[in-house]
């Protein structure tokens, strides 16, 4: 075997560290080896010959794990401008769908372009996130709608994470909505997602899970059911948009399929509640669609915290429900919009993101020993800071798998 070239540890010095889930009460030394985190203690432990044959990288400032959104559609085609001028006027999300509008006018553009073209038009998105502090992103398909333009979505994906420091997860959302050449024929386009696409991309290994969207203006309950045993047959995890525009109990049957999470769920009620305590699924918040939607129903959060259920917190960054392209403003949205505590906002982002990725058993989203290294230190004096005020370029340093990319 070759030897390895020699490289010293490296080590941030002084920080006040929030591990994912709390914040430790005193100054805290991060050591790390390779792409992992070799050791994380109070600084009043750390030996100064120790510390002297590491390389320090850094000091002071509040460091937290690399920030994980666990949920976004950032790989599509056009924008939704004139969607967002129409909704201020009055019309509903839902109306603009009846008419053809909303996913569907994003289907169309998505159609149109090359991969390449869709690679360069998610690049700036993902650059965006990434300088906000995220090193895990998940980003769905359910632009393209016919199995050619999902696994084309998906490809996209799979080479943002190839050329950019962050770790892309994908997940086909081919059962999104209804595309018009199956107008009148939902069973039939669900037939086609269980029997095409979910096998094709699996076969390829372009999907790590498979969502739906769960809703009257697109998918029934007993139709998402058939998309899960289709993808559970190829081995694939489940998530489910869920109880975002109203009440069908589809987080309560993702639940019993073991569904990695619920999303949105602002209709979520308390048998959907107890359904995801007992699956152990998490609940992903996504209050950016809550307010460009301007809904008035929250998720219930008091229900889910007393159950116990995690709570994870994502953008949902797309050109229509959440055209929102910053962490951090997901953070002040959870703690004013949902009453989300400071912290509970920070677990979201980073340890119960990790949890609605099904990552969390490689501690990702953790600052603990063996955890990647994937790290930010903030230019600020406490945790709770990053979620008070909306203010970018506070990200001092992001390490990803233990190298420095920023700052
Ligand atoms: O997460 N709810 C459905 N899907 C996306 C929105 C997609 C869109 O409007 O383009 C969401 O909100
Ligand atoms: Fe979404």
């Amino acid at each position: 075997m070759p030897a390895q070239p020699y490289q010293p540890r490296r080590l941030w010095r002084d920080v006040t560290l929030f591990d994912g889930y709390v914040t430790l009460p005193e100054p805290m030394a991060v050591m790390v080896a390779g792409e992992s985190i070799e050791r994380v203690m109070p600084m009043r432990e750390l030996d100064r010959t120790e510390a002297e044959a590491c390389e320090t990288m850094g000091q002071g400032g509040v460091m937290t794990p690399g920030l994980v959104d666990c949920h976004t559609h950032l790989v599509y085609g056009g924008n939704r401008a004139e969607e967002f001028e129409k909704r201020l006027e009055g019309v509903s999300y839902e109306e603009i769908a009846r008419q053809g509008g909303g996913i569907l006018s994003t289907v169309n553009a998505t159609r149109a372009a090359s991969e390449s073209e869709l690679f360069e038009l998610a690049r700036p998105r993902l650059e965006a996130l990434i300088r906000e502090g995220i090193t895990t992103v998940e980003i769905k398909s359910g632009y393209g709608l016919t199995v050619d333009d999902e696994l084309k979505m998906l490809r996209v994906a799979r080479r943002l994470g190839e050329a950019l420091p962050v770790r892309v997860v994908t997940t086909l959302l081919g059962a999104h909505a209804l595309p018009p050449e199956y107008a009148g024929d939902s069973d039939g386009y669900i037939d086609l997602v269980c029997r095409e696409m979910i096998p094709t991309a699996a076969e390829q290994g372009l999907a790590d899970a498979v969502d739906v969207f769960c809703e009257k203006i697109a998918f029934s309950v007993a139709q998402c059911e058939r998309v899960f045993e289709a993808a559970e047959a190829h081995g694939l995890p489940i998530k489910a948009h869920a109880e975002q525009l109203s009440n069908l109990g589809g987080s309560a049957m993702a639940a019993r399929h073991g569904a990695l999470s619920a999303d949105h769920i602002e209709y979520l009620d308390e048998a959907g509640v107890a359904a995801l305590r007992k699956a152990g699924s998490t609940a992903v918040l996504l209050p950016g669609a809550f307010h460009t939607l301007r809904e008035t129903q929250r998720p219930p959060i008091a229900a889910l915290r007393e159950a116990g259920v995690p709570m994870a917190l994502a953008t949902d960054a797309n050109p229509g429900s959440s055209p929102l392209f910053m962490p951090t403003l997901m953070l002040n949205f959870a703690c004013t919009l949902f009453r989300l505590t400071p912290q509970e906002a920070l677990v979201g982002m980073t340890a119960h993101g990790a949890r609605a990725l099904g990552l969390h058993d490689r501690s990702l989203g953790r600052i603990v020993e063996g955890a990647p290294a994937d790290l930010c230190l903030w230019d600020v004096d406490t945790p709770a800071e990053l979620a008070y005020a909306v203010q970018p370029g506070r990200l001092r340093q992001r390490i990803f798998k233990g190298g420095v990319t920023h700052g």
